[in-house]
């Protein structure tokens, strides 16, 4: 089956370069916004009988959700065989669950309902904590790729080394297998998290001690999004008398000013794959989505 790409706006450098390294043929999909700010998408090339990938990021989130659904079932309608969403960053997957009375729990509306149009996603790194797999709530088939081996080499090239911190329990998945591929130490953090603004990071003795031994700490998560989990984890380590070195996440949502707040506690080096566009985007992670087109069968 024909295969192509199609992306649109900041995502289109991604979705080129993933479509060069697999192989498959590249068009840009026509998305803007009317007046009234509803979104407007338009296929300029002809899908019928294809295989289509949209890669779009689902950030910000609303925003490019109704886009990807629109582009979705107008694939459908256009007569496309198969449709693949490669979101390389899913938002709406941290509500998991009904933390509070009456709340919606956002990932299984919004990834279990609503993009269900698609007949396959493929993400990178999904939030995946309190619904354990893909499949728990994505009702087709899925791919789940991880950063882990990219931001692993990166650590060693860029970094060289230093003591792997992670800042909670959810991030355990992703601190201690990249520690373990590059042979450094980690150590995972507890959080508690009161709201967006506040969060308060407990440090075991074990954890001190670490912290204390090493100068060259590098704080990994999946997401940083209002900054405050890596802040409040720089703190920790500042009353300790250390300084983190570096910062290095999946998904740089940096909301709110993120990456300025992060920077005045005295953390020089950020950084974050372009699973989300942005300027400090440096870790490139289209080789890793190109390999899974090509390993996946057409
Ligand atoms: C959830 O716990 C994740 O692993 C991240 O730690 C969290 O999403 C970061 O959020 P924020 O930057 O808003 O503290």
């Amino acid at each position: 089956m024909e295969r192509v790409i199609l992306s649109f706006g900041e995502y289109e450098k991604l979705a080129r370069r993933v479509a060069r390294k697999a192989g498959v043929s590249y068009s840009r999909l026509n998305v803007s916004r009317f007046p009234d700010s509803e979104s407007y998408v338009r296929f300029r090339s002809d899908i019928r009988g294809k295989s289509v990938y949209i890669l779009q990021s689902l950030h910000p989130a609303n925003e490019k959700l109704m886009d990807v659904l629109l582009a979705g079932y107008t694939a459908k309608e256009l007569g496309a065989r198969r449709i693949t969403l490669i979101a390389p960053y899913l938002a709406y997957m941290r509500q998991d669950k009904r933390f509070k009375e009456g709340e919606a729990v956002s990932a299984r509306i919004v990834v279990g309902r609503l993009l269900s149009v698609y007949d396959k996603l493929i993400t990178i790194d999904p939030h995946l904590h309190r619904i354990k797999k893909m499949s728990d709530v994505f009702p087709n088939s899925s791919r789940v790729l991880t950063a882990n081996d990219v931001l692993a080499s990166f650590i060693k090239r860029r970094l060289g080394g230093g003591l792997i911190i992670g800042p909670d329990g959810e991030s355990f998945q992703w601190a201690r297998s990249i520690a373990k591929k590059i042979n450094l130490d980690v150590v995972v953090l507890k959080k508690e998290r009161y709201s967006a603004e506040r969060v308060r990071i407990k440090l075991s003795s074990e954890a001190r001690e670490k912290i204390r031994r090493d100068r060259n700490a590098v704080i990994v998560d999946d997401i940083i999004s209002t900054g405050h989990t890596v802040i409040e984890t720089v703190r920790k380590a500042k009353e300790l008398g250390m300084l983190v070195r570096a910062v290095v996440c999946v998904h740089g949502v940096f909301a709110e000013d993120a990456y300025k707040k992060i920077r005045r506690t005295g953390v020089k080096e950020i950084y974050s794959t372009n699973t989300i566009a942005g300027e400090h985007s440096s870790i490139d992670v289209s080789g890793l989505i190109a390999g899974s087109l090509n390993n996946q069968g057409r």
